[in-house]
């Protein structure tokens, strides 16, 4: 059998995680709201239409920070739209995702979601058809106690007291070419400094995400940062980062090894931030928020919604070469555009990615120094967690490792270090079987490692643990199936579940050995032992 071996000093920390890498992401899109965190008239929705099937396993995932209305919405997002009596709302073309866009759920309605979902809005404002002035309208809509027209108009919609919104995006992926609006980054780069400083008059507590690049597969990745920062370096507190990977060669090793390249963005975008920061000779660090990262690949494949593909193929250079890259076509079926809430992304996700998504969030964890907010794309149907039908709610298999690092991945991230045998990737190159990632929990009392094997047999995972002197293994949860490619359905929600074992993982004279099965999720609590 293989062995990997965990190396960790407690007194070498990464730092404290904060707990917004946990975050996720609710965009007009598809299925996510309309159907998904919103249904009114199902015997599960609330008297507000909010699905408290979809509820309970938001508030079970304790997601700390949930992205909202996009995405590529957000781009031609009119605002006001979107508040105040329902039946007076307009009905609209959503360009982005050419779908039609009823506005029966807006804004004032998200927030009353994120309390009943106990967690906090992060929202976005529209740089691609609007700007700044706009920026600061909606910003004093909710943050803005009293006395001003926007704040007042809240109050007349019967929102007595601000929403206090922290997190601010300045726009979303404004380098892509399919984005509405899409912009030079010096162009960019001013028209967030010009609106930051706006906003933050109105507030100056909000925090500001500019965007990054869209991919680290942007030719202009790098480029694009530097340009955007050089114009607000000062006036920004986080850039953004949007990942999401697929199977491309068919190869599961191939696959499972698409952390690395989140990694080796993750690294390149913070040499690019402090590169920047240096020529100015400035001491702030822009942090990073990844947020949007996720497996996506599903939904390419033939029997794709081909008004997916449409959106996509249409106004994106590199969706051609990826499509070239991969061999693939898009489906030939044809259906009706503009459509409300259309199937859009929704991608079933199979035990392999499962794998991916933790091993993506070991790779979060990992950086907690730097990437200060993650969320994970989507949240509901569409790229989620989360699934539903008229008849009820599953948890997909990626469900699970989210579930565990947000469980779990609260307090100290020590600086862990992994020595395991490696696999030649195509894409990639090469690849540590095992990673792992050690959180020491806020009470001081558990230490938490969880492990990702990508190898296709069982591998023998050993630490020196002598510094936890009389702790004992609490519980050893695993996630995996000796199929690969299961998945759960609404019919069958729980074929991929993850087990508690016993006896496979052991601490003995200060030695911990545990056995990872193949392609398996680990999550190894280690506690000290009552006196
Ligand atoms: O999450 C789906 C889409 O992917 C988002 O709208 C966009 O930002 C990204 O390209």
């Amino acid at each position: 059998m293989k062995q990997a071996e965990l190396v960790l000093d407690r007194r070498f920390e990464v730092g404290e995680a904060d707990k917004r890498i946990f975050g996720s992401f609710v965009e007009h899109m598809g299925r996510t709201v309309y159907g998904g965190i919103y249904q009114p008239g199902l015997e599960a929705s609330d008297e507000e239409g909010l699905r408290t099937d979809v509820l309970d396993l938001v508030r079970e995932l304790q997601v700390p920070i949930v992205r909202y209305p996009g995405g590529n919405f957000i781009s031609g997002y009119q605002w006001e739209d979107t508040v105040g009596p329902k039946k007076e709302r307009p009905t609209r073309a959503d360009s982005a995702w050419q779908s039609i866009e009823t506005n029966e759920f807006g804004l004032n309605e998200f927030m009353s979601w994120c309390k009943k979902a106990g967690t906090e809005p992060m929202m976005a404002v529209n740089l691609g058809t609007r700007g700044a002035d706009d920026a600061k309208n909606v910003l004093e809509y909710c943050n803005f106690p009293g006395g001003t027209y926007y704040s007042d108009l809240r109050r007349k919609h019967g929102v007595e007291a601000p929403h206090g919104v922290k997190v601010w995006c300045l726009g979303n992926e404004m380098d892509g070419p399919w984005q509405i609006g899409q912009k030079k980054p010096v162009e960019y780069g001013h028209l967030v400094s010009q609106t930051a400083r706006l906003m933050k008059t109105v507030d100056p507590r909000i925090e500001l995400v500019a965007c990054g690049s869209s991919a680290y597969t942007m030719s202009t990745f790098g480029a694009w940062e530097t340009g955007v920062l050089e114009e607000c370096y000062n006036d920004v507190d986080y850039i953004s980062l949007h990942a999401y990977f697929g199977k491309y060669t068919g190869d599961t090793g191939d696959f499972l090894a698409c952390p690395v390249e989140m990694e080796r963005y993750i690294r390149d975008a913070i040499a690019v931030c402090d590169s920047v920061g240096v020529r100015k000779h400035s001491r702030k660090k822009i942090n990073l928020s990844f947020d949007e990262w996720n497996v996506n690949y599903h939904f390419r494949y033939p029997n794709a919604e081909p008004q997916e593909w449409r959106t996509w193929y249409l106004t994106s250079h590199c969706y051609e070469e990826f499509l070239m890259k991969a061999s693939m076509k898009p489906p030939k079926k044809q259906r009706a555009f503009w459509t409300q809430a259309p199937r859009l992304s929704e991608d079933i996700y199979t035990m392999e990615d499962a794998l991916a998504v933790g091993g993506m969030l070991i790779v979060l964890l990992r950086h907690a120094d730097r990437v200060k907010i993650a969320c994970q794309a989507q949240l509901v149907n569409v790229l989620a967690p989360i699934f539903t039908s008229d008849e009820g709610v599953m948890r997909q298999t990626i469900y699970y490792p989210y579930l565990h690092a947000s469980r779990y991945g609260r307090g100290t991230v020590l600086d862990t270090r992994v020595q395991s045998p490696c696999y030649m990737s195509q894409i990639y190159g090469p690849v540590p079987c095992v990673d792992a990632v050690a959180i020491l929990q806020p009470n001081g009392e558990s230490l938490v490692i969880l492990a990702l094997n990508r190898d296709g047999k069982g591998t023998m995972l050993g630490c020196d643990l002598r510094q936890f002197e009389g702790w004992r293994v609490a519980e050893h949860i695993v996630l995996s199936d000796d199929d690969r490619l299961a998945v759960n359905t609404i019919e069958n929600p729980d074929r991929v579940l993850p087990r508690t074992v016993t006896g496979e993982a052991t601490l003995d004279g200060g030695k911990l050995s545990a056995k990872l099965k193949a392609y398996s999720w680990n999550v190894i609590r280690i506690e000290k032992s009552a006196e």
